[in-house]
């Protein structure tokens, strides 16, 4: 497979904090790749170095087999990008606002508002696209700023966070926009803090963690690490206790396992080998919580995840609770 991206030794740093180091992988054609990783992993800038929006402290990017570190004009034609944070216009329409991006790529007036009409028909906005930027739900927003991304008809799209913050319903719909829009040819790059949209949306996956890559695999590639775990889910009959000490003690006593709780009352225990749930269930009743269910799941890709970059899981979701 053709590699339309490939950074070398990538290396961020804001004075003497190194943001991002040793980043190295390629990106290939065709495919949806993911940095998958916590607030402050190193995402955003990841994604503002490979667009030109910052400057790389060391290392190469080659776009095409082009080294194109020093001069990532020549690459932007080639690119669309998405930023975490809406870079478009509130008080111009969203048919003004894509108009505009077309002319910053140099596009004749017909053939701009031309790809904006289509642009907002597939992303089901050209009932509203007359209104204002800023009266737009957020989740309207995000599909316009996807939408003006995709103005010049770019190879490669890149996506920081794209369903961070949105409703359910437009959340559900840029997920499929984006597989779509793979399924068209359009090479993807997109950074996500949602473990399940990794799983669901790509086929490789970066983990990213305090600015190194843990990992870089394929989806699949990852679960096979998956075969020998096993998963326990022990769901207690109420969520009134105390969490926190019981996954201390509980960590104290079976110190090979991994135990992280799914949701208030859940608690999400993973090994890599086969466990004995008895012993487990019995030390939990001996600690008096009462056990509504405990069963053994399918390892997913959050349990790689957790095992691999060693992240509680209930750390992820307060991350996200915090956007
Ligand atoms: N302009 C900046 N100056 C100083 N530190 C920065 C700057 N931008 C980002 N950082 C730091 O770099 C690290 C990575 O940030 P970022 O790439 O935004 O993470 P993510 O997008 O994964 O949440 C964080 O510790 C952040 O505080
Ligand atoms: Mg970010």
């Amino acid at each position: 497979m053709e590699d339309i991206i490939r950074v070398e030794n990538l290396q961020k740093k804001f004075l003497d904090f190194t943001a991002v180091r040793d980043l190295n992988f390629p990106i290939h054609r065709g495919e949806i790749f993911g940095f998958l990783g916590p607030n402050g992993a190193g995402k955003t800038t990841t994604i503002n170095m490979l667009t030109g929006m910052a400057k790389v402290t060391s290392g190469k990017i080659f776009y095409k087999n082009e080294d194109v570190t020093h001069k990532m004009k020549k690459a932007q034609k080639l690119i669309g990008i998405v930023p975490d944070e809406s870079n478009l216009y509130p008080e111009m329409s969203a048919f003004d606002n894509l108009c505009f991006c077309g002319s910053l790529y140099g596009l004749t007036k017909k053939i701009r508002e031309q790809r904006a009409k289509e642009l907002l028909k597939t992303f089901q906005l050209w009932d509203v696209a007359n209104k204002k930027f800023h009266a737009y739900s957020k989740g309207m927003k995000r599909k316009l700023t996807i939408a003006a991304a995709l103005i010049h008809q770019p190879e490669v799209l890149f996506l920081d966070e794209p369903t961070t913050g949105i409703d359910v319903g437009s959340m559900r719909q840029i997920r499929s926009l984006i597989k779509d829009l793979n399924q068209q040819g359009v090479t993807i790059f997109l950074t996500t803090h949602y473990i399940e949209e990794a799983e669901r949306l790509c086929d490789r996956i970066a983990f990213i963690n305090r600015g190194n890559i843990v990992n870089i695999d394929t989806m699949n590639g990852l679960l096979e690490n998956t075969k020998n775990f096993s998963t326990i889910e022990i769901k207690f009959f109420t969520s009134d206790f105390d969490r926190k000490s019981l996954l201390k003690k509980f960590r104290q006593s079976f110190s090979e396992l991994q135990c992280t709780f799914e949701d208030l009352q859940t608690l999400r225990i993973i090994s890599i080998n086969s466990i004995d749930i008895a012993p487990v269930v019995c030390y939990l009743s001996n600690e008096k919580m009462l056990i509504a269910e405990a069963k053994l799941i399918k390892p997913s890709l959050e349990d790689v995840f957790v095992k691999m970059t060693g992240i509680e899981i209930d750390l992820m979701k307060k991350e996200k609770e915090k956007k």
